[in-house]
């Protein structure tokens, strides 16, 4: 975006450092998921004592023994079991083994199995539902395996799985081990949803700002347009007062420029500085209503035509009366030649009775004369139009101002007499 004012760039850097925190929020959310689906569990799950006691009856339903640990609950239930064989030394029990997971935690479960711990035993297993179970005989222990149907263990569900096994005794599963791994998705996390929220609400400030940024580069290009054209119809109206008095060629321009100087060292804004440089350029308008004759004589003017010469303000002032954009104009083109001392025309006015515009130009217009190439002589130099503004500080000039425009061609800033500002 071109000309982006450190404000709006303030902005977009906050923008852009929430918007990053969000995402990096939600790539942190991602990765703890993936930690948590990488980094297995492992419990011990015990079997309690009186809950594990068989019945009686050993026909009856409902043999359980319940472990729990944290938030997961473990059930196994011999639901039947009969004898084989029972008048052979080889008599085997036969018996129907209902396991039951219960998952309490916030998470699912996944990659999980189990592994009991049993007694030294020949074990077979005759068959099996929801998962694969597996004897390892040299190492006393079975270990299930889920298949797809329960491979997931949902939060708050249950996963149902068992076995028939043949063994010489029934057995207690008294030591189990439960592994896996805790999966929990991502959108079951409030963070991920507040993210989200604050993702929604990022989006529709991002569009809001940028839209603001568009209306207002459209803004800034409108008002540059409107300047220019403001700035180049003052100075062309400017040229053609400069025009009509050949022996002043570039004159409104120069006290234009005088002028914004002597306005930025009295430490006006960028918008009175501008204004004095129209007020500067328009200052000799009234000269169009001068005859060409007397602007363009040769030589020192008669009294009567000094008279007309002198109407040039009024004149001024009068062509300007509905020019009131830009205040400080007509007095600018009605004052200038207004003295400090009170001996000016055409109103006599005295000090600061002399609107401030009128005495900026009041020294940028001598300035320019006694640096400008007449008829009748050359510019002064550089040390005589010092000594002038020195000698006329408080007579015809304002002695402020008069000392500002000193103290800048004496620094180097205007450069005067055959300095390299001369035309
Ligand atoms: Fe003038």
């Amino acid at each position: 975006m071109k000309l982006i004012s450190s404000h709006d760039k303030h902005g977009l850097m906050i923008l852009i450092g929430i918007f990053v925190i969000l995402i990096a929020g939600l790539f942190g959310l991602e990765a703890k998921v993936r930690h948590d689906l990488k980094n297995p569990f492992e419990y011990h799950l015990h079997v309690q004592e009186d809950l594990a006691e068989k019945p009686e009856d050993p026909e009856s339903m409902g043999d359980g023994s319940i472990s729990s640990l944290d938030e997961f609950s473990y059930v196994v239930d011999i639901s039947k079991h009969w004898q084989n064989d029972p008048d052979t030394p080889l008599m085997t029990y036969g018996a129907q083994y209902d396991n039951s997971i219960y998952n309490g935690s916030d998470y699912d479960i996944v990659n999980w199995s189990v592994v009991i711990e049993v007694p030294e035993r020949n074990i077979t297993i005759d068959s099996s539902w929801n998962g694969t179970w597996e004897y390892d005989k040299q190492a006393s222990r079975i270990m299930f395996t889920p298949d797809e149907r329960i491979e997931t263990i949902r939060s708050q569900e249950s996963a149902t799985y068992g076995a028939i096994m043949i063994s010489r005794e029934l057995m207690e599963f008294s030591d189990v081990s439960f592994s896996g791994c805790k999966y929990r998705p991502i959108t079951r996390y409030l963070l991920f949803w507040l993210i989200i929220i604050l993702l929604v609400a990022w989006v529709t400030s991002a569009i809001a700002f940028f839209r603001y940024l568009i209306r207002e580069e459209n803004h800034r290009r409108y008002t540059e347009r409107l300047n220019n054209v403001i700035s180049q119809t003052m100075s062309t109206f400017a040229n053609f007062i400069d025009t009509k008095d050949r022996y002043t060629k570039g004159h409104s321009a120069r006290v234009s420029y005088y002028s914004q100087k002597i306005a930025e060292k009295l430490g006006m804004n960028e918008e009175q500085v501008r204004d004095i440089g129209y007020i500067g350029l328009m200052h000799d308008c009234g000269k169009l209503a001068i005859p060409g004759t007397i602007l363009n004589k040769p030589g020192k003017l008669s009294d009567d035509e000094f008279e007309v010469m002198r109407n040039h303000t009024t004149e001024g002032d009068r062509v300007l009366k509905d020019f009131t954009a830009i205040d400080g104009i007509r007095d600018g083109a009605l004052y200038h030649h207004e003295r400090y001392d009170g001996g000016g025309y055409m109103k006599g006015l005295k000090g600061e009775e002399i609107p401030l515009v009128a005495r900026i130009i009041c020294v940028a217009d001598a300035l320019d004369a006694m640096n400008s190439d007449r008829c009748y002589r050359d510019h002064l130099s550089r040390d005589v139009i010092l000594k002038e503004l020195e000698q006329n500080k408080g007579t015809q000039f304002d002695p402020q101002i008069a000392q500002i425009m000193i103290d800048m061609i004496e620094n180097g800033e205007v450069f005067v007499g055959d300095g390299p500002s001369e035309d």
